[in-house]
């Protein structure tokens, strides 16, 4: 039998505050597999954040596993983490972080530079996701002249130029107006199906969420499939 793609096994996460603890994540148990598409919904504050941090590798757990591919991912070491995360998994987050100097097209790229790949092969695959985002004719421009749905959809090549098994994208419609929102969630659909990567998406808009095939809800510190909750 195959491992789950991703398993995450009896998580908790929690913050010191003013000394105060606020416990955010009480016992997260939840099992993707390979290639689903999936959203995060629940209240604000409830730890949607939280919860992808840690399954990006961004954020230890107090307590728990999670396995990639039945790899034990906070077994290994700080350097192996790293690599994990640079190499395995793409993030998208609520503002797109976008380098103001340097164009689309170098941003996009900027992950596998630093990755030290290949500079013409890397801006040639900058080039050829900028196309697949639909920005193609946008690859030389700046991010001030990028609209904000434009920049979003940058943010998204660049998460991709490593070829990440794994996206993880943090309410990355949340600045947005609705119907960017849901160009950008048409082309989560479009990555996934196309490229065959998995995603979870955190999204607090309940339409843009049932766009995706399976729904998950942060509530009371754990993760139930939204559909039974
Ligand atoms: N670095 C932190 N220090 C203290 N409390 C935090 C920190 N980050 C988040 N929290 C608290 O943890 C809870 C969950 O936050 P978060 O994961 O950002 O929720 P969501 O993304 O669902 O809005 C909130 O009560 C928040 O105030
Ligand atoms: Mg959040």
């Amino acid at each position: 039998m195959t491992a789950p793609f991703l398993e995450v096994v009896d998580v908790y996460k929690s913050y010191f505050l003013n000394g105060k603890r606020i416990d955010v994540l009480r016992g997260v148990n939840v099992r993707i597999e390979q290639g689903e598409l999936v959203s995060l919904i629940g209240a604000s504050g409830s730890g949607k954040s939280t919860f992808l941090h840690v399954a990006g590798t961004l954020d230890a757990p107090a307590a728990g596993v999670m396995r990639f591919k039945g790899q034990s991912v906070f077994d290994m070491n700080d350097a192996q983490v790293a690599e994990f995360r640079n190499t395995k998994i793409g993030f998208v987050f609520q503002s797109h972080f976008l380098l103001p100097e340097f164009t689309a097209a170098e941003n996009v790229a900027m992950p596998a530079l630093i990755h030290r790949r290949e500079r013409r092969a890397t801006m040639t695959a900058a080039r050829e996701l900028l196309e697949r985002v639909g920005l193609g004719h946008r690859a030389d421009h700046k991010p001030g002249e990028l609209s904000g749905g434009e920049s979003q959809r940058v943010a998204l090549a660049r998460a991709l130029i490593m070829k990440p098994d794994l996206l993880l994208a943090d309410e990355p419609t949340g600045n947005l107006d609705p119907s960017t929102g849901e160009g950008i969630h048409a082309l989560l659909r479009e990555v996934n199906k196309d490229l065959g990567i998995t995603a979870v998406v955190v999204t607090h808009n309940e339409v843009l969420a049932r766009s995706l095939p399976r729904r998950l809800r942060l509530k009371d510190g754990q993760v139930l499939d939204a559909d039974l909750s």
